[in-house]
């Protein structure tokens, strides 16, 4: 395996060693980040006199010639993408390509790969959030009016609207645009110059190549910039609450295409049949993304378990957070993704989900609600509308049933006036308090919704 030492060595590493150590096979995934961070800190090495002119000019072309070639050309018989870069352009330009790495390591050149890995990688996430959002927009406003059962405990509780619950989902991707933004800020400070961990006696210049490439500054302290990955464990604690949320997402569409509640059908496009039971129709995908969340935590486990009790300066630990840092940036991305086809492709069953609702109780809360509009204390309205309740059960009636004799009869006390929600869309046009689902709030949270769309970025809405 080619190396970059070995001065001081009889021997090569065994090739078990070899194997065990090699990262190239990840590192690939930032190869072009690593060419990036070169020029920069060959331009700097200009800049600063350590480099003639012409010395950089040729590294540059190099470098720029590497970029070119794509990674195919890049060496594979090399522990990392620093050595597999540093002997192709070695290859291509000969004894000038030595003197690249004057006043850098490849400890910062690692985390500096890495952060700007993860900041060009982080901005397609974010684009997916808002793809996602955008299609539960333009749902929720298709289907503001289609009445279904709104759950709590798994049990029928009030009746909503598809529009309504639809739109819940939008929140939680509106909040994890917000923190993967604020984790990307955190993360975007600059190791490069650090060197090894206790910087150089080159004159280099490290706001030079932090403001090339991007970042807002340079880490103040060598040591400590080339030993923090607690930008990783931000980021994939972000990245694991995206998953949870959408994993939520998906156990609701699992349940409602299911035969019980026929809500929904899901289209082709994400739905698998069964090699033996020819009538199936399987929601792998939202199955899969619910299963893999636990991947995204375990991600974020795995790191901050390699972190604890680490000492500062460079060990070699580290090289393993790009793995599941990699990997959870992948998922979350595909699963925004198949979410948002899932979502697009819904055939929404909005009869069979408006007879969910008709004559299961759930508007006896408005019942209670309207005896206490007419002065009867809420508890004992709550109380009395139970009463309601289990008589009409014993009648076999449902609450859409109940007329103003009846309710005479078993509350004295309720005034007619009680009885005017007591149908499911009445209940939901009733129900206008913000956040609620009533025609005037959900058209509110709609345009909320809408407009923080329409913005770059993720404001902060809670
Ligand atoms: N492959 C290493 C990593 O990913 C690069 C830094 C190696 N530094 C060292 N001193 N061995 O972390």
């Amino acid at each position: 395996m080619r190396k970059l030492w070995g001065g001081v060595f009889q021997s090569g590493t065994s090739s078990l060693a070899d194997r065990f150590g090699q990262s190239i096979e990840t590192d690939l995934q930032f190869w072009q980040e690593d060419i990036a961070a070169s020029v920069a800190h060959v331009h700097m090495l200009a800049k600063t006199g350590i480099l003639t002119a012409g010395e950089a000019k040729k590294i540059e072309k190099g470098l720029e010639q590497i970029h070119e070639e794509g990674p195919e050309k890049l060496p594979r018989d090399v522990e990392d993408i620093h050595t597999a870069v540093e002997s192709r352009l070695a290859e291509l330009i000969g004894e000038t390509a030595l003197k690249l790495h004057t006043g850098r390591s490849r400890n910062d050149q690692v985390a500096t790969d890495a952060r700007l890995y993860f900041h060009n990688n982080l901005l397609h996430v974010l684009d997916r959030i808002k793809a996602l959002q955008a299609e539960i927009v333009s749902q929720a406003d298709l289907h503001l009016d289609d009445l279904m059962p709104g759950y709590t405990h798994g049990q029928h509780a009030q009746p909503i609207t598809l529009g309504y619950w639809m739109l819940a989902h939008f929140w939680p991707l509106q909040r994890n645009g917000w923190r993967l933004e604020k984790a990307a800020a955190l993360s975007n400070y600059s190791p490069l110059g650090s060197a090894a961990l206790a910087g150089t006696s080159l004159p280099i210049d490290r706001f030079l190549t932090s403001r090339e490439l991007g970042f807002s500054a340079p880490i103040p302290s060598a040591l400590d910039a080339t030993s923090d990955r607690s930008w990783v464990l931000d980021g994939l604690h972000c990245l694991a609450l995206c998953m949870i949320d959408l994993s939520r997402l998906c156990q609701e569409l699992a349940l409602f295409s299911g035969h019980e509640y026929g809500f929904v059908k899901l289209s082709d496009e994400v739905t698998t049949g069964s090699s033996i039971m020819p009538q199936k129709r399987n929601p792998d995908f939202a199955e899969l993304i619910r299963g893999r969340t636990s991947q995204a935590i375990s991600y974020w486990v795995n790191v901050a378990s390699m972190m604890k009790g680490l000492p500062l300066g460079y060990n070699r630990d580290t090289q393993d957070d790009k793995p599941p840092l990699f990997a959870s940036l992948e998922l979350v991305e595909d699963s925004l993704n198949l979410c948002t086809q899932m979502l697009a492709g819904c055939d929404w069953q909005a009869e069979k989900m408006k007879a969910a609702v008709h004559g299961d109780f759930s508007t006896a809360t408005d019942l209670a609600d309207g005896m206490a509009m007419a002065g009867i204390p809420f508890r004992k309205a709550h109380e009395l509308t139970g009463r309601v309740v289990k008589a009409l059960i014993n009648e076999g009636k449902t609450l859409e049933d109940l007329d103003s004799e009846s309710l005479q009869r078993l509350v004295p006390e309720a005034p007619a006036s009680a009885l005017k929600n007591l149908l499911p869309e009445d209940s939901v046009k009733a129900r206008e308090s913000y956040g609620g689902p009533g025609p005037k709030a959900i058209k509110e949270q709609l345009i909320h919704a809408q407009q923080l769309l329409k913005m770059a970025g993720f404001a902060q809405v809670l």
